[in-house]
């Protein structure tokens, strides 16, 4: 492995650039790990359950953005019990905001397999893990090295980017190689503190735009401020879907419907066609007869957009009234100014804004 020792025998008088010893390295980092440790509240104890709910928050999303949200969530579901036993409304709601609405759904069935098969014990081992809803290769090492402090090491982006900068690696090393190397060389029952510690040097100085080498322990033996030229950044496009998005009125209310497109599987929200281009008037048509929904006059709005992770998306608001002829399962009418005690992805916000009549504007 490129830059790579694990014996401080062979250490050459002096180090070489770009040769550094696992236990060197180790040294360095928990001894600046020890001086910037941030205090977050997924570290204020450690139950694999409070690491799993972090974990699944954070996979998508940034720190600070997490920080309400996670502690709201473990005040109101504050074991893997509560989490079970609460309707799937109520965790999507404790969700609203934080976006990737498929991951609460996956937490919450998660727990209830827990519960139902573990006696609500989250599951130690990485093949059992994986075999949980939303528990990819990530989730399921952080679990392990976080919350049950096994040695295990997990590598999200941050942690790669250290191990690769610091030891050298490029594409023909295997960063896994690395992180085993690492956690045979810690002292045993450190694991967290390894995980947290490289996620936190990641996170603070090891930035991915703009590193902050001049305080960094490991300096002497980075490949990227020797040879910035080897890493080369891939931006990935955001792909761009385009949609529309109908705000149907009858009086005071809203219609509101289960999704069952890709975007926000499950959850209620706005009608949404995830796709557009088309005369809508078809669509609205159909909308009325499967929803008891009598559309009189359509009104185009504007458009919205947001992003995600791997697309971009932008919805044409149609605003379209008419009168309630029934009351089907799968239709909920809502007044608008009850709208807020649901959880509503954002895109649905944006569009309300725009389509909702200027009556009932908040
Ligand atoms: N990013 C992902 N997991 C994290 C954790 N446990 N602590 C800080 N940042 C993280």
């Amino acid at each position: 492995v490129c830059g790579l020792r694990s014996n401080r025998e062979n250490k050459s008088p002096g180090s070489s650039p770009g040769l550094l010893h696992l236990e060197e390295f180790l040294e360095r980092l928990f001894q600046w790990f020890a001086n910037n440790r941030r205090d977050l509240p997924w570290r204020a104890e450690y139950a694999p359950y409070r690491v799993f709910v972090a974990e699944v928050m954070l996979a998508q999303t940034q720190v600070p953005r997490v920080i309400p949200y996670y502690c709201r969530f473990l005040e109101r579901f504050p074991d893997v019990f509560a989490l079970a036993s609460a309707l799937r409304e109520e965790v999507l709601l404790a969700w609203e905001g934080l976006g990737y609405y498929r991951r609460a759904h996956h937490l919450h069935e998660a727990a209830q397999r827990i519960v139902e098969h573990f006696q609500g014990r989250i599951p130690a081992d990485f093949r059992t893990l994986r075999r949980l809803p939303g528990i990819g290769p990530y989730i399921a090492s952080a679990i392990l090295g976080i919350g049950y402090n096994l040695p295990v090491l997990a590598l999200d982006t941050n942690v790669r980017r250290v191990l690769s900068r610091v030891f050298g690696a490029g594409e023909d090393v295997d960063l896994r190689e690395i992180g085993n190397l690492l956690v045979s060389h810690m002292p045993s029952g450190k694991a967290r503190h390894l995980n947290e510690a490289l996620m936190d040097f990641g996170a603070l100085v090891c930035l991915s735009r703009n590193p902050r080498c001049s305080p960094c322990p490991f300096r002497e033996f980075c490949t990227f401020v020797k040879d910035a030229r080897k890493e080369r950044r891939v931006r990935q496009q955001r792909v761009l879907l385009e949609m529309c998005v109908a705000v149907c009125c009858a009086g005071e209310e809203v219609l509101l419907t289960k999704s069952e497109g890709k975007l926000f599987p499950g959850l209620w929200g706005l009608p949404l066609r995830e796709q557009d281009g088309e005369d809508p008037r078809a669509w609205i048509d159909a909308l009325g007869k499967r929803y008891g929904f009598l559309p009189l006059a359509l009104e185009e709005c504007g458009a919205v957009a947001h992003a995600y992770t791997r697309y971009r998306v932008r919805a044409r608001v149609l605003r379209v009234s008419g009168k309630r002829t029934g009351m089907l399962s799968e239709a909920a009418w809502v007044a608008f100014r009850e709208l807020f005690q649901y959880p509503l992805p954002s895109l649905f916000r944006k569009a309300l804004a725009l389509g909702c009549p200027e009556e009932y504007q908040p």
